[in-house]
């Protein structure tokens, strides 16, 4: 009987091996997925020349250099099903097709993505997917689709995970590798099932408004936009479920698009850095000041995200505004933000023991935003943070 029992266990672990060597999904995502989405700046406004346009300024920028390869349009492409149900693009914006659209961001080596939604319409009213899950996933893959964002919006009664599941099942089935994206904003906790269900990705949280500060209501009364510091806080706590394959991801980029200094913008992308988040530019590329290209383009900091290691960072000291970061590197090194949230300048440290080295070890310090070696310290290193902003370093034993 146990012969028996331990060679059908052999039997069901072969298959389960042998499925998740073929699945086509396998392998994306091992770091942290890098790119350019439309929603943040553009919203609906999303049309065949502005991505292209915005392909083209991915690769001279030098953005495709620091590591930004998916280009992903964003709600708003869709208009209607056809009689068969095949989503249609919008042929007035999009009219060559997407397909079109896909091979122009191939043919500069960069990949394609586009966005839908679980329900029967996406957030601004278009076409969702449910119901036409198999059929969607087949137009992506003919489309040349390498990464699916796919939303949450007019999902009634719907079962959260099983819905992405779903849609990861019809991605694989279409033979396609395709990321799967899922954007439920976090209410029913998709980091304790986003893995299982086969997203590479799973937002944490509502909206990022472009605005440095916690949670405000809208203008109108209605609740709430989350500035930088209001998603961040959102994020303590969910490190652990972070890793090579599967992130959590805080929402897009809000830099250069307007509404914060540079050197909040600074603090915002250093701190989605060290949460190891998706780092998914969402600001107009062709035309940056040079300030907002060096912060988006800063390979240091952009190393410390796709750190192979795949760690998220955490929050290891708060005192009032005053905090301090730490994310174990590949190397066993660490990198560490001193993020001053408050309205004054002030004088930062951080200790050896709070990220997990013993107080009498000397490592040496590297400002990521200074690109300088500061020396060699024991046990603490301080340094002048300004309002708002951050010091970014690394600590090596
Ligand atoms: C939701 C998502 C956003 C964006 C819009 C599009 O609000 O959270 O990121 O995709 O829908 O309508």
């Amino acid at each position: 009987m146990r012969t028996i029992l331990s060679a059908l266990i052999s039997l069901l672990l072969l298959a389960s091996g042998m499925s998740a060597q073929q699945s086509p999904s396998a392998h994306l995502a091992l770091t942290p997925p890098m790119g350019w989405n439309s929603w943040n700046k553009f919203a609906c406004n999303v049309s065949e020349d502005l991505i292209k346009g915005m392909a083209d300024a991915v690769v001279k920028s030098g953005m495709k250099d620091a590591g930004y390869v998916y280009v992903n349009i964003d709600d708003c492409w869709q208009v209607s099903r056809d009689a068969a149900g095949n989503i249609v693009a919008d042929p007035q914006h999009f009219p060559h097709g997407m397909k079109a659209v896909g091979d122009y961001i191939h043919s500069l080596g960069l990949k394609f993505g586009v966005y839908s939604d679980a329900g029967s319409k996406t957030c601004a009213g278009r076409p969702g997917g449910l119901g036409h899950e198999y059929q969607d996933a087949l137009q992506y893959a003919a489309w040349g689709v390498d990464y699916l964002k796919y939303d949450w919006c007019n999902t009634t009664t719907q079962d959260a995970k099983a819905s992405y599941a779903n849609m990861r099942a019809a991605l694989d089935a279409s033979g396609r590798p395709i990321v799967l994206s899922i954007c439920e904003w976090g209410t029913a906790k998709p980091w304790l099932w986003g893995k299982d269900a086969g997203g590479n990705l799973w937002r944490t949280t509502d909206d990022i408004t472009d605005r440095f500060g916690g949670r405000e209501k809208w203008p109108d009364g209605s609740c709430c936009s989350n500035g930088v510091l209001a998603i961040l806080d959102q994020q303590v706590g969910l490190q652990s479920y972070a890793g090579p394959g599967h992130w959590n991801d805080p929402d897009m980029l809000e830099v250069g698009n307007g509404g914060m200094t540079d050197t909040e913008y600074r603090a915002h992308f250093s701190l989605w850095a060290l949460l190891a988040a998706p780092l998914i530019a969402g600001n107009d590329l062709r035309s940056m000041r040079p300030e907002i290209h060096d912060i988006l383009t800063n390979k240091e900091v952009i190393a410390i995200d796709q750190d192979k290691l795949g760690r998220e960072g955490e929050r290891v000291a708060k005192d009032g505004d005053l905090e301090v970061w730490s994310k174990q590197l590949k190397d066993g090194s660490r990198a560490v933000i001193l993020l001053n949230r408050g309205g004054s300048d002030q004088q930062m440290s951080v200790k050896w023991v709070d990220i997990g080295y013993p107080d009498k070890l000397s490592a040496t310090v590297r400002d990521l935003w200074q690109h300088k070696d500061l020396g060699t310290f024991t046990g603490a290193f301080s340094a002048g943070v300004a309002s708002h902003g951050v010091v970014m370093v690394t600590v090596k034993p």
